[in-house]
């Protein structure tokens, strides 16, 4: 019985690990490259904001939680929590995503240049 338990819990282990890097396999270095794009309107400096809201801590925050920055209704009344999978649907089309939204941004086409620009986010304060 209790071999049983042990061999369940380690191919659910092995499940999740060969699952997981799909979403996590950002590189930091080549997504500074990409966050060019967005620096005209954010920082990731705790509490700057440009045209766009400050996006430190970004990441597990529900949309629209900036103190002090007006964000559209639109965004307001999204009801999402910006995680990988929502960032990478916003910043492929935000219109799509949040229709109404401020951000005038048309989207990142690549998938990769996503995965990256997010990895950059994360690893400097966001
Ligand atoms: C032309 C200016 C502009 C550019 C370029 C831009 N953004 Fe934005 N962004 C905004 C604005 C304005 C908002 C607020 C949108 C709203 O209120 O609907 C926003 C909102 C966001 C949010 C939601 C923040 C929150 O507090 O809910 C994220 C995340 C984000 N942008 C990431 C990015 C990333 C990453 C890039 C680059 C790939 C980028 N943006 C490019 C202007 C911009």
């Amino acid at each position: 019985m209790k071999h049983k338990i042990i061999k369940v819990v380690g191919l659910a282990a092995a499940l999740a690990a060969l699952s997981a890097p799909a979403l996590a396999a950002g590189d930091a270095d080549a997504g500074k490259k990409v966050f060019n794009k967005c620096k005209a309107c954010h920082a990731l400096d705790e509490g700057k904001n440009k045209v766009g809201p400050s996006l430190f801590g970004v990441l597990g925050k529900p949309a629209a939680s900036v103190k002090g920055f007006k964000y559209s209704k639109a965004l307001q009344e999204s009801g999402l929590t910006w995680d990988d999978a929502t960032l990478a649907k916003y910043l492929t089309k935000p219109k799509e995503l949040v229709p109404g939204t401020r951000m005038a941004f048309s989207g990142l086409k690549k998938s990769e240049d996503i995965d990256n620009v997010i990895a950059y986010i994360k690893a400097n304060g966001g």
